[in-house]
Parts: structure tokens; sequence; C-alpha cells
């Protein structure tokens, strides 16, 4: 029998030491942007002048060390791990702990604890916002995140072709069949604009994510275009707001952040959130 979703499910999340938000930002498929508009958008809440920290949760392919410029590993001090900085953010990630060709083969429980430990044994310091940085797809991480740690929502970061799409659609089902609320969408790649004649070409089509903000009731965040120096920035460890701070781009990742947290409900609170729990028979 295939697995199905029973209502009795449930498990604990308390609260974070030292964080008031946590924000999750996600996709249905892989490679549309996430790390980067994580990186990004980190950067644009710090910018306005909020505390801001970074989970890495791809513990599979931990992206953040390199985004943020961060090198060197963390050291525990009265059990709890410091985080790293890079410019300003409180950064943990597996990353730090495993050489960058060595690939992490755990199953499900392993993922779990490790994903556990990240979060609740780094000492965060008086933090607004931890950003959380989450691999593609809806797999043991995103569960864990649903059922042990309390995210105030989830931003959803998508590219406008149709493929990136369906999977966005199922990204966006699970967090409200966990009880997570969106928090609107971001549409990556959104436009190219020829840097050598300033032809526009909407090189992965263009208004999918608008399109599907409406059906599901949330709302488009905002467009990054496809531009070079975002790339750059990224496999820099110099982002595009820190290297251009007053440039559209920036301005475009600072209107997002405002977008959404102006739209964040409350904290939640650390009683036991209902969660499926799945039953095979
Ligand atoms: N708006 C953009 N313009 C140009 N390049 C971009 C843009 N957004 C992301 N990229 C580039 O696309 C590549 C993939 O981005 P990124 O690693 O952030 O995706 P991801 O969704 O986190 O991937 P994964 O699913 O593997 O975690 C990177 O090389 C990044 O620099
Ligand atoms: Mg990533």
């Amino acid at each position: 029998m295939p697995p199905r979703a029973s209502a009795g499910g449930s498990t604990g999340s308390r609260s974070v030491p030292g964080v008031k938000h946590l924000i999750a930002i996600a996709s249905g498929k892989g490679g549309v942007g996430k790390s980067t508009t994580a990186t990004n958008l980190a950067l644009a809440l710090t910018a306005e002048g909020a505390r801001v920290g970074m989970l890495d949760a791809d513990l599979y392919g931990p992206s953040q060390p390199r985004m943020l410029g961060i090198t060197g590993s963390p050291e525990t001090r009265d059990g709890k791990m410091e985080p790293l900085e890079g410019h300003g953010i409180q950064t943990m990630s597996i990353g730090f702990m495993m050489a960058d060709d060595t690939p992490v083969i755990w199953r499900g429980p392993m993922v779990t604890r490790a994903l556990q430990q990240l979060v609740y044994e780094t000492r965060w310091d008086n933090l607004d916002y931890l950003i959380i940085d989450l691999p593609p797809g809806t797999g043991d991480i995103h569960l864990t995140m649903a059922q042990k740690i309390p995210v105030s929502g989830a931003v959803i970061v998508t590219t406008p072709q149709d493929i990136a799409l369906l999977d966005a659609r199922k990204g966006i089902a699970m967090f409200e069949k966990v009880g997570i609320p969106v928090l609107g969408i971001i549409e990556n790649m959104s436009t190219h604009v020829c840097s050598e004649c300033g032809h526009e070409e909407h090189i992965f089509g263009h208004g999918g994510a608008v399109e599907m903000a409406r059906q599901f009731g949330t709302r488009l965040l905002g467009e990054l275009p496809l531009d070079i120096r975002i790339r750059e920035g990224a496999d820099s460890g110099k982002p595009v707001l820190v290297s251009e701070p007053d440039s559209a781009l920036s301005s475009a990742y600072r209107s997002i952040a405002q977008g959404f947290a102006r739209h964040l409900p409350e904290p939640r609170s650390p009683k036991l959130p209902r969660v499926p729990e799945v039953v095979v028979d």
C-alpha cells in the first residue's frame, strides 16, 4: 500500500533561543536560485537594520560558506557552537565541518538529528530573523523542519518555466499541509537584459509565478532578473548586496525582503503543531 497521511501525528517543536523569526527559503525544483536569493535577502534585511542569521539546511550540498565568503570551523563553548560571521550574518552550515569534496551519505534519522543540532546547538545572538536555506524537494529535511522547528513562514523561489512551477506547487502544498504559512513567491531569473545591447528576453518564460500566487491565495513578492552580477557575486562570496548596494538589483532584493517581513505572523508558539504522520498499512 502506498503511504497515506493521517491527521493524528504530532511532534514537539520548542522555540530557538536567541531567534525571533525563522523563515524558510524553499522551492520544489533544484537550481532555481534558492541559496543565492536566501543570501541576498539576508543581506537586504541586515541593510534595513535587522539582526540576521543564516542556517544552511542543505546538508547534502551546503552553499552558504561560499556565498557568504566564510571559511573556518565553528568553536564550541559551554556545549554550543559559535556561528561564523560573513558580511554581518551569523551563519551555521555543515560545510564548516566537512571538506568540500566529502559527500554526506546519511539516512533520514541522522539528517533529522544533524539539522536539529545545527538549529538548537548554535549560539544565535539576539536575531530578528534566522533565514533557513533549504535543499530542493520535499524530503527528510523539510519534514524535520516542519515537525521539530518553529518556522514562522516560507518563501517560495521559482523560475518561470513550467517544470519549475510544477515543483513549486508541490512545495507550497507541502507547507500548507504542515501548517507553515507561505509568505509569498519570488520569480527568479524572470528576465534577461543583454549587457551588450540592452535587449530584454524572457529566457525561461514569464508571469507563471504571479498566476501561481493567485491560484494559491498568496502574493508575488517580486521578480528578479537573470543577471551575471548575481551569479558572480554568489560564486565569489561578495553578493550583489555587498558589492553594489545602491544598484537596482539590490533594491529589488530589499523590496522583496520588506514584502515578506511585513506579512510575518507573530512567532509560532512552541506548543505542539499538528502535522500529518505517514502510516503504511
Ligand atoms: N538571478 C540570478 N541571476 C544569475 N544567476 C543566478 C541567479 N540566481 C541564481 N543564479 C545562479 O544560478 C546557480 C544556482 O543557484 P543556487 O545555487 O542559488 O540555486 P539553488 O536553488 O539553491 O540550488 P540547489 O537546489 O542545488 O540548492 C548559481 O550559479 C547562481 O549563482
Ligand atoms: Mg541551494
